[in-house]
């Protein structure tokens, strides 16, 4: 049991993400100059800005806390309480315009997912969770769907920047799980491709290559909102785990089954 009051550490992840996603949106109408991590990895100044402003409000709260975040790694403190930043998931997105990028805050006491938010952007949807009280969309609870078969499902999946087996792994997946549903969309923000699971407007996203602030503040929505998280294999997953399978729960085993298949 966490000693500090959930709906506290919620509220200090909500003031930080949306002062970060008021910073991104202003931005986003200015030129986005990006610079290479990698060929197709990018990283903008607005990645950095959002990511200090996080930091420094969680760290005006609780200045003891772990902070890993992506562009500045972990800080040394040791604490049972590790925050997991992403600053600006969807940069390629931002940087192009094309609208689908978010801030995900998620916060882990003992290891375990505590609480966590998601900012959609540039429709400025909020997504929050609390370890076992619900998951939320804009203050209103929020379940993922009922599709039973797969051919009645939406799917969606991302790729990583590293073009190697998985990529190509991933694109044999992608051709077989359109074939076999209603079809896969790519929108190349992890963290509300998973919130659009946990709210039922798809039914599953996988992918491979993630990191964990890709996914640490989604993975805390969609259990709480009712959907199974596990690896590509369908073992239980680890916030270190590099790749995932989140659905509805109903498709879960067909979909192990088919990505069996392509996993090396
Ligand atoms: C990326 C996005 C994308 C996913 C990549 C991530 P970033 O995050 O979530 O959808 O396919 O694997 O790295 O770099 O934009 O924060
Ligand atoms: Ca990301
Ligand atoms: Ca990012």
């Amino acid at each position: 049991m966490s000693p500090i009051n959930k709906d506290d550490l919620l509220n200090v992840a909500i003031e930080a993400a949306l002062a970060a996603s008021n910073l991104v949106m202003e931005a986003s109408d200015r030129p986005r100059v990006a610079n290479h991590k990698g060929i197709t990895d990018l990283v903008t100044e607005t990645d950095l800005k959002s990511e200090k402003t996080i930091k420094a409000i969680i760290r005006s709260f609780y200045k003891d806390h772990t902070i890993l975040a992506e562009e500045t790694g972990q800080d040394t403190n040791i604490s049972d309480y590790l925050w997991i930043i992403d600053p600006l998931d969807g940069t390629t997105n931002f940087v192009h315009g094309y609208p689908s990028f978010a801030i995900s805050i998620g916060l882990f006491y003992k290891n375990e997912p505590l609480v966590a938010v998601v900012v959609e952007m540039p429709n400025m949807r909020m997504y929050t969770a609390i370890k076992g009280q619900g998951a939320w969309c804009e203050g209103k609870n929020i379940n993922c769907s009922d599709t039973k078969s797969l051919e009645r499902s939406l799917l969606v999946t991302g790729f990583g920047y590293e073009h190697g087996e998985n990529w190509d792994n991933n694109m044999n997946l992608f051709k077989q799980f359109t074939d076999d549903t209603q079809g896969v969309r790519r929108l190349g923000a992890a963290a509300v491709d998973i919130c659009h699971v946990a709210k039922g407007v798809a039914d599953g996203f996988w992918e491979y290559d993630l990191k964990p602030w890709d996914t640490a503040a989604g993975i805390l929505i969609a259990k709480e909102a009712g959907c199974m998280v596990t690896d590509l294999s369908g073992n239980q997953f680890d916030i270190n785990d590099n790749n995932i399978l989140i659905t509805n729960g109903h498709i879960h085993q067909n979909m192990v089954n088919n990505i069996e298949r392509y996993l090396n």
